[in-house]
């Protein structure tokens, strides 16, 4: 029975189920989760992500960690983590720009933080034996200081989604409709078994609001370990950089988006990530976090610019391919606005680019 079936049987018998199960479902199932059996990422999967667009984005955030990791005071031994990981290039592409300074490759624990049987496998085809793997970040140990990276997994951590109705706020929740398919619908918020989340805000009628308790849990996580051994996280992704209201739940499949209710398990399912939320929590567990800044103004300053100068003298054959790459990683119609980073640090640690965290 395909994933699609067995959640209308399980919502006819049950009743309907809130966006954050059916997301989870629809990524992590065993038998059928997108992620447990056929994720594809690149240009001829299902979507792109920025290091498969082009080397200079995992090169540049590798400038970034050896900096970050000189600023800490050159730990070795430290680890290095990155979580979501997809095919591994992000990471590679950091370990080649980190052969600037052989102290730091000799230094790093390279740990991978992965859910994705299928994906592990191709990051271990791209980068040998040297990472070690583990499904959750608890799983790597303490006892050293941590630099992570990780670019669109809080895209992957679902969120709730409320809607103001007449009546007041309801929660979004998928059940049956009467022709027997998936269709959203609505619970009252006392009629939800889970507490209604702290602020919702004024909005008109038919206004969406999205709360990602998974993404707030996962910034306390690395908070409370980066406060515990010391160091900082990089989280990129596309997302907001301040409160905003918003369905942003998407279903992608070759490069097209797609009705989440009849795909379960066979596209990707994302939602915005809310950084203001991730930062809150991050704060509130006692690290530093913020200022968001958009991924333009981060490879901007850490200058793409010449990187790509560089790649196109090398292979002037290539030159067009590269300004176009560099366009897509920083142009404001492309993912350059879009896309958000953040950092979260330890709190006397000051990365480059983010000394004015709070
Ligand atoms: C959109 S892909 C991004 C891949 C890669 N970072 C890139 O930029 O190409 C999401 C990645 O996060 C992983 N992932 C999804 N949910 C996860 C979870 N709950 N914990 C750890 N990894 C997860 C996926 O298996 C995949 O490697």
């Amino acid at each position: 029975m395909s994933l699609l079936d067995r959640l209308k049987a399980q919502i006819a018998q049950d009743g309907p189920i809130g966006v954050p199960e059916f997301f989870t479902r629809c990524l992590h199932d065993p038998r059928d989760g997108y992620y447990a059996i056929r994720p594809d990422l690149g240009a001829g999967g299902d979507f792109i992500t920025a290091p498969l667009v082009s080397q200079m984005f995992g090169e540049l955030i590798g400038v970034w960690a050896l900096e970050t990791w000189t600023r800490m005071g050159r730990p070795a031994p430290f680890r290095l983590v990155e979580m979501g990981p997809g095919d591994g290039a992000l990471m590679s592409d950091l370990l080649r720009a980190g052969r600037l300074d052989p102290d730091f490759l000799a230094a790093a624990e390279v740990w991978l933080v992965e859910v994705s049987g299928p994906l592990r496998a191709r990051q271990a085809a791209r980068l040998g034996e040297r990472p070690r793997w583990v499904g959750r970040l608890d799983e790597v140990p303490g006892g050293a200081p941590m630099i992570l990276v990780a670019n669109e997994l809080l895209d992957c951590l679902p969120a709730r989604q409320f809607v103001r109705t007449k009546e007041g706020w309801a929660e979004r929740v998928i059940g049956l409709g009467e022709d027997g398919a998936l269709a959203f619908g609505l619970r009252g918020l006392g009629k939800s078994p889970d507490a209604a989340p702290p602020h919702l805000p004024e909005a008109g009628e038919g206004g969406i609001w999205e709360s990602s308790p998974a993404q707030a849990a996962l910034a306390s996580d690395i908070a409370h370990r980066l406060l515990v051994d010391g160091g900082a996280a990089l989280l990129i992704d596309y997302g907001r950089d301040a409160p905003e209201a918003g369905d942003t739940l998407q279903a992608i499949r070759n490069h097209q988006k797609v009705d989440p209710l009849t795909t379960a398990g066979l596209a990707d399912l994302t939602v915005w990530a809310d950084f203001p939320s991730v930062v809150a929590a991050a704060r509130e567990a006692g690290a530093k976090a913020g200022p968001i800044l958009t991924q333009a103004q981060f490879l901007l300053a850490l200058g793409i610019e010449a990187r790509a100068q560089t790649l196109a003298s090398a292979r002037p054959d290539r030159a067009e391919q590269i300004a176009r790459q560099l366009d897509r990683l920083v142009g404001k119609a492309q993912m350059g606005a879009l896309f958000k980073v953040a950092c979260l640090t330890a709190p006397d640690l000051s990365p480059p680019l983010f000394e004015d965290a709070t």
